[in-house]
């Protein structure tokens, strides 16, 4: 079975909270000059009685809407979050519920900021190499967190970098494969360095760490995916890795010779919001009516496990 991406919507929390408003309410020991010259935030979306499920669900109202779909022609529902409204059951079944779409498939994929990735990678096999009996013309992938769930304010490193947010992808049969190559990669020797451990309830970071590993993976994920398709940075319209902090976006697009023209960022609007922060940007894009038809896209997301993965695919 072919597969392509029929839409990608978001949904933000109403609340917007500057880091002058972070700073003050939280009485946080920083400045809204560090933070934005670190981590290229200014603003960031926190839900306020919403879950990442309610966040989810939102979401995939607006990408059925979009799609131009009715919610009783979804096959399945993929969740990519690592902020689930509890460990168990997943968030997807949740959002099931909360969609009332009862009796379809539905899971969590969790791999942290690469969850986006490893998500559409697993929906793409699910749908295009179908067991016997069984067809999946419409998978909703919804990535969705609500970091500000797993942030300790008076860290005051880790919690200006988050923001909540949901963005749903709804893939569909096509008439032509759309998906061209994914590289996916982990490595657990990595699982210290940014971790919620069990039974504690926020993040924690070694932001020096975490930054030499981006800036070092970030490159490494986009050429080996460039490698397997047998294409090269020049052949690529887009570029849509997982939005962390703008300085490792910035230092990754050098390394890689690309101009940053390529990529669409709206982190400095809704902070980094781990797993649904590609397909933010990519909502965005859609919204703004950028994709054109034909054009590559490669989507790269990197973080927590260590975790890395590439997708490219044709609009
Ligand atoms: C966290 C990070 C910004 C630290 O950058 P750094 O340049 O190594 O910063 P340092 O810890 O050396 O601190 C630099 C200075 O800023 C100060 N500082 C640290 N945190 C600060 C804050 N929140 N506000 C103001 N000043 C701060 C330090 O005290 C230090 O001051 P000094 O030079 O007078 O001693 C950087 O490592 C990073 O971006 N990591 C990745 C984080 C990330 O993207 N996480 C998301 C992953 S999905």
């Amino acid at each position: 079975m072919k597969v392509e991406i029929r839409t990608v919507a978001g949904y933000a929390p109403k609340k917007v909270a500057t880091n002058e408003d972070i700073i003050r309410i939280k009485n946080i020991e920083t400045n809204d000059q560090w933070i934005q010259d670190h981590f290229g935030v200014k603003t960031r979306t926190l839900a306020e009685g919403e879950k990442a499920s309610d966040l989810g669900a939102e979401a995939t109202k607006r990408a059925l809407e979009k799609a131009g779909l009715k919610k009783e022609q979804l096959d399945a529902i993929i969740a990519a979050t690592m902020t689930p409204d509890q460990p168990c059951p997943s968030t997807a079944c949740i959002i099931q519920d909360k969609l009332g779409v009862n009796g379809i498939p539905a899971f969590d994929i969790s791999a942290a900021c690469s969850g986006y990735v490893y998500a559409l990678d697993a929906a793409v096999r699910l749908m295009g190499n179908g067991l016997q009996g069984d067809s999946y013309r419409h998978v909703a992938l919804v990535a969705t967190e609500k970091m500000s769930d797993c942030i300790d304010w008076s860290d005051r490193v880790v919690c200006p970098i988050f923001g909540d947010y949901a963005a749903t992808t709804i893939l569909s049969q096509s008439d032509r494969d759309k998906f061209i190559a994914s590289y996916l990669y982990a490595d657990g020797s990595g699982r210290d360095v940014l971790k919620i451990p069990r039974g504690e309830k926020y993040l924690k970071m070694e932001g020096k760490e975490v930054y030499a590993f981006a800036i070092d993976l970030f490159p490494k994920l986009v050429r080996r995916v460039l490698e397997k398709a047998k294409l090269g940075v020049k052949d690529i319209d887009w570029v849509f890795p997982h939005q962390a902090n703008t300085k490792i976006l910035e230092k990754g697009f050098e390394t890689l010779g690309i101009p940053m023209e390529k990529t669409l960022i709206n982190m400095d609007r809704y902070g980094n919001t781990a797993a649904a922060s590609i397909p933010m940007a990519m909502a965005e894009a859609v919204e703004k009516g950028l994709f054109k038809r034909g054009q590559r896209i490669l989507a790269t997301g990197f973080g927590a496990g260590w975790t890395g993965a590439s997708i490219l695919f044709e609009w």
